[in-house]
């Protein structure tokens, strides 16, 4: 009987592109899908634009357009990074859809019928000129145990203290600059603190399987957590205005965006029910049968960090809902991806620019390939190395794998036209081919894509010697010894179809290509073709290049040209070239041509200036404080030489907000503010005219 499994991963914001950690964890769920796939079990993935909530109905307003809008403008880029990533979701939605509202309210309805909902007043910091309540990350002030300026609502950067947004000295709204007042309103709660919650959680998080241990054992600290850990009600509700589904006969009031967002898991689902998609992938039940039936697997893949939503909230939300709602059968948690060493910003991501990978031409499947050797099945980050990219794929994809058909074919195709035997007894190879194929398909199930791949590698090395000890090229010479050289090589297609069956999660598009061009199949592989032995071969086609290190300088090169355009003294973000010639790192002047989609991808934004101060220690640098009318950043600007901290207090200027931040001495500076310069000295920031505002996109 096959497995009817329903496969998600996290719902993205719809406030900016895919980063490198999205595309990780969206490789590791199509990794684990087509591998049941490719066992015959039916697998609906799904996934959906996370489109509600404040950030991204800020970010709509700062540039000047709707959120709905804003979201499907990145709706539509996503299919270019899907398909250019080889990911295979059968539906891809949005949490801004009537499914997903009918979802929302259908649920609350059920919990607040079951007892689970109530209301109480909250008293929280409201921005009296943007007239909106403020969450933690848009109230900033003075750290109220080291005095540090510019810290967040919930804890200090500098001494990690967390804090209440109240607790702060001289808070400010970072949307206004405005001191925020306290003011209350009524919000909705879900009584997760309940009995009938924590004893259903108490034994859905016990299941055995359901959870990592490590996760489990997270999930049940919070559980049984006391004092400030204690599982406290969840705050279900935000006021107006607020981009998101409204509740029902509570005017003025939406669903937190975290309700909805685990909700559209299944308004995508059944939006691709409606459509007809779920019926032509085998399914012949509708979205409602489907998802109460007994035998319907859900699984999340998520990253560390929404934990607490995914095995508390979530489950608990779906189990009092009841019928035809059911609680997930497992949520599978990875680390999070870093990119030399360095910490990725979950919002802006950092190194690695996905769509660069592919514009420049590398291998979406290097990176599959690449990402799977370092996956397992525990919550353990992983790094980017370029280095030991090139190693990985050059010495396992290229040296080992790719090797075995590029030498063998030929000998098959010029004295054998094809056509394979095996004069000695291949009972030997076959039950290697069945251990390896067994382990394989055991570590795939288990996420323990490492060791799959580490097999398969420890089998290619074993090929490979099999194949140099036996010197086919001194064979070749001898007409004597035809059988014993058809032999060799056949054994050796023999092991490379088995490597290739197995590398199919990871790399279908390559395997397909073997199937149906080498050994000349009318369709991508099965699994259970891993081991029967090949008969036949057609010619070899050359199936895959080796990257260039060059490649690789290219892929990191918006890091290094940000590096470039510092002032003398390397560690300044402000742009020194003649003609504020940001965007011609090391240029003199004479700036290089670039196309117009390259120059759109820099995003330059007016930017007000809140705080200015000097640097212990750093002779050219300010710390700026600017606000981007929906979030504030700190930026180091080498123009300390040009400028009086005091009196860059509140002017606007212009800022590159979209580069990737970098790593200094004195802090991480999230962007670049623009000067001019000559020959003779002066440094000039640029300011737009009046009437711009805080937020405001150049073009
Ligand atoms: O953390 C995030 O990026 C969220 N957008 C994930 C949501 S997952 C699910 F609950 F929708
Ligand atoms: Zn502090």
């Amino acid at each position: 009987m096959s497995r009817k499994i329903f496969v998600t991963t996290a719902l993205p914001y719809s406030n900016g592109p895919f980063h490198i950690g999205h595309i990780m964890e969206y490789i590791q769920a199509d990794i684990w899908v087509r591998f049941q796939r490719m066992q015959g079990n039916q697998v609906h993935f799904m996934c959906a634009d996370d489109a509600h909530g404040a950030p991204i109905m800020l970010k709509a307003q700062s540039e000047g357009v709707t959120p709905q809008q804003l979201i499907a403008r990145l709706f539509a880029g996503r299919p270019k990074y899907l398909q250019g990533f080889h990911l295979s979701f059968d539906h891809w939605y949005t949490t801004d859809s009537p499914e997903n509202t009918q979802l929302s309210q259908d649920i609350y309805a059920r919990l607040k019928a079951a007892g689970l909902v109530y209301q109480k007043p909250v008293e929280q910091f409201y921005d009296p000129v943007k007239g909106m309540f403020l969450a933690d990350r848009y109230i900033k002030g003075e750290c109220p145990n080291c005095h540090s300026k510019d810290q967040y609502g919930d804890a200090c950067e500098v001494c990690s203290t967390v804090y209440a947004p109240t607790d702060l000295i001289n808070p400010y709204s970072a949307l206004t600059g405005a001191p925020p007042v306290l003011k209350a309103s009524e919000h909705f709660f879900f009584r997760l603190s309940d009995p009938r919650c924590v004893a259903f959680l108490k034994e859905w998080l016990d299941a055995a399987g359901r959870l990592q241990p490590q996760v489990a054992n997270k999930a049940r600290e919070w559980l049984a957590g006391s004092g400030e850990l204690r599982l406290s009600d969840w705050d279900i509700s935000r006021d107006a205005p607020y981009f998101g589904i409204p509740i029902p006969d509570a005017p003025g009031k939406y669903f937190y965006v975290w309700l909805d967002a685990p909700i559209g898991y299944l308004a995508s689902l059944k939006n691709y029910f409606a459509l007809g998609k779920a019926r032509a992938n085998g399914e012949p039940r509708g979205f409602e049968e489907f998802l109460a039936a007994a035998d319907t697997e859900q699984i999340h893949f998520i990253g560390k960090d929404i934990i607490y939503f995914h095995t508390l909230f979530w489950p608990a939300m779906l189990k009092f809902a009841g019928h035809p709602y059911k609680v997930p059968n497992n949520v599978y948690v990875h680390g999070h991806l870093h990119v030399r060493g360095e910490k990725m910003s979950k919002s802006r991501g950092t190194g690695i620019s996905p769509l660069r990978y592919l514009d420049i031409g590398l291998n979406p499947e290097w990176l599959r390939y690449y990402i799977a050797a370092k996956l397992n099945a525990n919550v353990e980050d992983l790094d980017f190395n370029p280095d030991d990219f090139i190693a990985r794929v050059n010495s396992d994809l290229i040296g080992k794998y790719v090797n075995i058909a590029s030498r063998a074919a030929n000998f098959i195709t010029r004295h054998f036209h094809g056509e394979l035997r095996y004069s000695q007894d291949l009972a030997g190879l076959s039950d290697a081919v069945r251990t390896v194929a067994a382990e394989a398909r055991n570590d795939y199930e288990a996420r323990e894509f490492g060791k799959s791949m580490r097999a398969c590698m420890a089998f290619a090395d074993w090929i490979n010697q099999y194949f140099d000890a036996n010197q086919p090229w001194v064979l070749a010479k001898d007409p004597t010894k035809a059988a014993q050289l058809q032999d060799v090589c056949s054994r050796a297609l023999y092991g490379f179809k088995l490597l290739s069956v197995l590398l199919a999660p990871v790399m279908p598009q390559l395997a397909e290509r073997v199937a149906r061009e080498l050994f000349g199949l009318d369709r991508a592989f099965r699994w259970s073709d891993a081991t029967v032995a090949p008969e036949r071969i057609n010619a070899y086609r050359h199936l895959m290049t080796r990257v260039d290190p060059k490649q690789l300088d290219a892929l990191f090169e918006s890091d290094a040209a940000a590096a470039t355009a510092a002032p003398a003294g390397g560690s300044a973000t402000a742009v020194t070239a003649p003609g504020a010639a940001a965007l011609n790192a090391g240029g003199s002047g004479g700036a290089a041509t670039l196309s117009l989609d390259e120059f759109k991808r820099v995003d330059l934004r007016v930017a007000r200036i809140l705080d200015a101060q000097a640097v212990a220690g750093a002779d050219k640098l300010l710390k700026l404080t600017v606000d981007l009318g929906s979030e504030t950043r700190t930026v180091f600007a080498g123009i300390k030489s040009a400028y009086d901290p005091q009196s860059l207090k509140g002017r606007l200027t212009v800022m590159v907000a979209n580069l990737a931040p970098r790593k200094m001495k004195f802090g991480v500076s999230e962007g670049m503010v623009l000067a001019a310069s000559g020959e003779a000295p002066g440094l000039y920031l640029l300011s737009p005219d009046s009437g711009a505002t805080p937020g405001m996109r150049i073009t």
